[in-house]
């Protein structure tokens, strides 16, 4: 928005421009600029319309209008123009820029951009045109929509085509492990199978992400909101990570209020959030150390908090952890955690999904605590 003292100054300062600066001007614009007078004959026609419409001024002059244009939007033109003539005293419309096709000498069509501007002088009009060749601009786009359209496409073959033999390896190896086989299977046996089977999960997990992060990007990650009781997905949770802290010599504590929390959410994803978030808090921390999940409300949210007392996160690297792909630290033994670094991209989109918010604050060697919020179902008040 320019006030009126700067459009006042601007007028000013225009009116001084000197005809050479002028033309000097036209003449290095990268746009076409073309006039035409009232019966559409072309009467300018700078060194930018000539690159990108590959004819010379000289060719040009008193031609019409329309050997620019493609035979198709030709009558179409006319209409405009009379239109627009018709629009009397209204010509500052006409002056936004609308996408339109443009016809070089070659006869190659290409899209641009113009503006139009309707000039009366010594009472005759003068149509003023700046045109932008949007050429490489619409091909960089349609490129783009490929790419998309490609890395979807495979996305949804890994889906199919891969996750369908991990489940088959993790559901055979189960039953190897659950079933009571004749002879027994040696313990050794069984370990193998194990490591297996546990193979096959990661596989469906990094698969599972990468589909997440996919839709995520797309904003297809769709949520299904209903009224949850938080405390016992928590608690279920929870007790569902306890064998992989025990493991790692973690004691996992869950703090959950003495009234159930409800609060708006998709069961599943918040089971996924949690599991990530839990997850991580072990991974990162080395045994002996604690992971602590604690449970509150405020007025309108239900407030997650889980806080380890593991390595912590450098404070350069802390703002990109929400970031798809991104693992702090350079220590080799990273890849050795497994992840791709996508749970927390997830857990940001899940969050943002259900209308909360997440962040993390952590220090190394001082552990790090994630909270995220979640809108809370208000209980109906009751009577005494
Ligand atoms: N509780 C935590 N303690 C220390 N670092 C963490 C913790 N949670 C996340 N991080 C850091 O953030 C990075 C990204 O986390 P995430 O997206 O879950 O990826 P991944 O777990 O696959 O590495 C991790 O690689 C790690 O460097
Ligand atoms: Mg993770």
């Amino acid at each position: 928005m320019i006030n009126a003292s700067k459009a006042a100054q601007r007028a000013s300062m225009n009116r001084a421009l000197p005809p050479a600066l002028f033309s000097g001007l036209l003449a290095i614009a990268a746009d076409a600029v073309i006039a035409v007078d009232e019966e559409q004959h072309i009467i300018f026609f700078n060194e930018g319309a000539e690159r990108i419409f590959g004819w010379r001024a000289e060719e040009l002059d008193g031609q019409p209008l329309e050997l620019l244009l493609p035979q198709r939007f030709r009558a179409m033109h006319r209409g405009h123009v009379q239109g627009f003539d018709a629009a009397h005293g209204q010509a500052r419309l006409m002056g936004e820029r609308q996408e339109i096709s443009g016809q070089r000498k070659s006869g190659e069509e290409f899209p641009c951009e113009a503006a139009i501007e309707r000039i009366v002088m010594d009472g005759s009009t003068v149509y003023a045109a700046v045109l932008r060749d949007i050429s490489a601009r619409v091909r960089a786009e349609k490129l783009l929509h490929q790419a998309i359209k490609a890395r979807d496409d495979m996305m949804g073959i890994v889906s199919h085509d891969l996750r369908n033999p991990a489940n088959a390896v993790r559901m055979l190896a189960r039953s190897i492990i659950e079933g009571e086989e004749t002879p027994p299977l040696s313990a050794d046996v069984l370990e193998r199978v194990s490591v297996i089977r546990m193979a096959a999960e990661q596989i469906d997990a990094l698969i599972q992400d990468l589909l997440d992060i996919t839709r995520l990007e797309a904003g297809r990650l769709s949520v299904d909101r209903r009224a949850v009781d938080v405390s016992s997905l928590v608690y279920r949770s929870v007790e569902a990570m306890r064998p992989l802290a025990k493991s790692s010599g973690v004691r996992l504590t869950a703090e959950l209020p003495e009234d159930v929390v409800r609060a708006m959410a998709d069961a599943d994803r918040l089971q996924q959030l949690l599991s990530n978030i839990i997850g991580n808090a072990i991974k990162f921390t080395s045994a002996s150390g604690s992971v602590a999940l604690k449970l509150r409300t405020t007025d309108a949210d239900v407030l997650f908090e889980i806080a380890d007392t593991g390595e912590g996160i450098d404070a350069a690297q802390l703002p990109h952890v929400f970031e798809r792909f991104f693992q702090a630290g350079t220590s080799n033994h990273q890849g050795a955690r497994n992840g791709a670094g996508l749970g927390l991209p997830i857990a940001h989109g899940i969050v943002e999904a259900h209308g909360g918010r997440i962040w993390i604050e952590s220090s190394p060697g001082n552990g790090t605590t994630v909270r995220f919020t979640l809108p809370r179902v208000d209980s109906a008040p009751t009577l005494p």
